[in-house]
């Protein structure tokens, strides 16, 4: 342990119950959407960090749909995106001609999400869409847009809700950001004992 956590370094962003809110008006967005489609639409959630985010969300959209996955690695771990990314696990559902939804954890500076529909525009889908619960529109490097956002943040680093730090936090029921990421990057394991009451094994 180097130094003690300060109070001001973990910031509440949203609580549980504002993630549920605006999760179930997305959900309910969504299903508007696709009322009138020829087939179910496809939500395609993005690994690790959709994970929970999509739990809750497809279970919010009244309609019958498929869900599907890919994971992408990216050689950057942390904040920083390269855009650099390579297929780890690709969906196994046919997309072509079929109604696709991307489902994002953060469009930060969009490189990532820019791949992915690149990738799946390739399939021939006959629409392709975008859901992310936080989009960080500041930084963005490319000028890409997303269909919906739960939320949109600044220059925030956050944990929580499925969101990481070197695979740590995601099983947060809320979203906190971090005032000093140096501090975080230094010690991975940081702010456990704050953010999970009960101490497990330590790693
Ligand atoms: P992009 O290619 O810069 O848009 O990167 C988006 C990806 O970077 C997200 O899917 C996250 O994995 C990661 N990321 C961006 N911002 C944060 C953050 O605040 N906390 C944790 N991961 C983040
Ligand atoms: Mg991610």
């Amino acid at each position: 342990m180097t130094e003690p956590v300060r109070d001001d370094e973990l910031q509440p962003l949203f609580a549980a119950a504002e993630l549920r809110t605006r999760v179930a008006e997305l959900g309910a967005a969504i299903g508007e959407t696709y009322t009138e489609a020829p087939d179910p639409p496809v939500l395609v959630g993005i690994l690790k960090g959709c994970a929970v985010f999509l739990a809750d969300l497809a279970r919010a959209i009244p309609l019958d749909i498929d869900l599907d996955f890919m994971a992408i690695s990216s050689y950057n771990q942390d904040a920083d995106s390269s855009g650099v990314v390579r297929i780890v696990m690709d969906v196994e559902t046919d997309v072509a001609n079929r109604d696709v939804v991307i489902v994002e954890d953060i469009v930060d500076t969009g490189l990532t999400l820019n791949f992915l529909r690149q990738t799946l525009l390739t399939r021939r889908p006959r629409t392709l869409r975008v859901v992310t619960l936080l989009d960080k529109k500041a930084r963005r490097i490319l000028p890409i847009e997303v269909d919906w956002s739960g939320f949109e943040i600044g220059d925030l680093y956050v944990l929580g809700y499925g969101i990481d730090h070197q695979g740590r936090y995601r099983n947060l029921d809320h979203l906190v950001s971090v005032t000093d990421l140096k501090l975080l990057a230094s010690e991975e394991d940081r702010y456990v004992p704050a953010l999970f009451p009960v101490a497990g094994v330590s790693r």
